[in-house]
């Protein structure tokens, strides 16, 4: 059994431990927040114990895997302990704030020889994963040009950290940064990068951007971002090749859906969305890194991945600010 603290118990902390509730051989063992009340809401469904200190979590003998669920800009400081204590750690994305941060913490873990990994989760999700099968099996042929679009409200979170551009890098480098890591995962290296965007415009709590990226091999991609949309949340995915195109929009596919026509009885007919896909993308990520643990195998996402969707996430902000593009390799 491997043990496990989590360190941030905010959204994301709590869903990992949900997650990990769900997964044999892995067990939540502390879980420590700045706010008490938080890590005792989280801890309290699985027995866990409860800190408010991270360091006291990365101190316990019994810890095999700290996950670090915290805001962005902390993951670094963390990641360098939890190494340094020679455990193993799994660290929300994205990697970090900034490039050098995020090569300190790979280095870090390789010294040690602790397994890393990084939440790039969309990799798991089941319709970005089939339709990296369908690029690769060449379905629409040679891919020429992907449109993506990743849309949602602006994100709450501790302190209201979300809208502090130095502290989360908006929503280029919080949300699309998942879109980057795909799009790499498909279609390799980048070559350049050009952007437009509010992520200065200080308007407040709004945020959106266009980013085109141009791969090495000649794919072009448009990556739209929307932390400006009143509510909701939606994702589109096009792949244009020279045999063809696919397309998934998450507004109009919705997996199982059963409309009830009122009864005999009198009581209203309930709309029930339903989704046949019993195991969130989330526990599959984190399954699949306490395997990794567990067989001592490098994780699918690797650290370099994570940088790499950095890099491309800076470019497109560093665009944004000057109005020019961005040439590969930015380091
Ligand atoms: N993979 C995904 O789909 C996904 C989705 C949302 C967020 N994230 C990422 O997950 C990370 C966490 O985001 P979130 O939405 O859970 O944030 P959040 O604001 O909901 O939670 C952060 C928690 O950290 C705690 N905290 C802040 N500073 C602390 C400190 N120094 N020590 C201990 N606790 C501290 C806060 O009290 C809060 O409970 C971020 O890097 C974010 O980008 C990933």
């Amino acid at each position: 059994m491997l043990k496990i603290g989590i360190i941030g118990a905010g959204t994301m902390g709590g869903m990992h431990a949900d997650c990990f509730s769900e997964i044999d051989g892995a067990e939540v063992i502390a879980v420590a927040d700045a706010r008490e009340e938080a890590a005792k809401n989280v801890a309290s469904k699985y027995s866990a114990r409860t800190f408010t200190n991270g360091d006291d979590i990365i101190a316990l003998d019994d810890v095999d895997i700290v996950d670090i669920c915290l805001p962005t800009p902390f993951h670094k400081e963390n990641v360098l302990k939890v190494a340094a204590a020679g455990k193993h750690v799994f660290c929300e994305k994205p990697i970090a704030r900034n490039l050098q941060d995020g090569k300190e913490m790979i280095d870090a873990c390789n010294k040690a020889g602790v397994k890393f990994m990084v939440g790039h989760v969309l990799r798991y999700f089941h319709e970005f994963s089939a339709a990296k099968n369908l690029i690769d099996s060449g379905a629409v042929g040679k891919p020429g040009v992907v449109r993506t679009t990743r849309a949602a409200g602006h994100p709450q979170g501790w302190s209201n950290w979300y809208a502090n551009m130095e502290m989360a890098g908006g929503v280029v480098l919080d949300m699309i940064i998942h879109d980057f890591d795909f799009l790499r995962w498909c279609f390799g290296e980048v070559e350049r990068v050009y952007a437009k965007g509010l992520a200065y415009s200080g308007i407040p709590n709004v945020d959106y951007a266009l980013v085109t990226i141009r791969f090495k091999s000649g794919v072009i991609a448009h990556v739209e971002g929307s932390w400006a949309h009143p509510r909701g949340f939606f994702v589109t995915l096009e792949v244009a090749g020279d045999g063809g195109l696919f397309e998934f929009d998450s507004r109009t596919s919705s997996p199982l859906k059963v409309s009830k026509k009122s009864s005999d009885s009198g009581e209203g007919g309930v709309e029930v969305p339903q989704n046949p896909v019993n195991e969130s993308p989330y526990t599959m990520e984190l399954r699949h890194f306490i395997q990794s643990v567990a067989e001592d195998k490098e994780p699918e996402v690797t650290g370099e991945d994570a940088l790499r969707a950095l890099e491309i996430a800076l470019a497109a902000l560093q665009s944004i600010k000057t109005g020019e593009p961005m040439q590969f390799p930015l380091i």
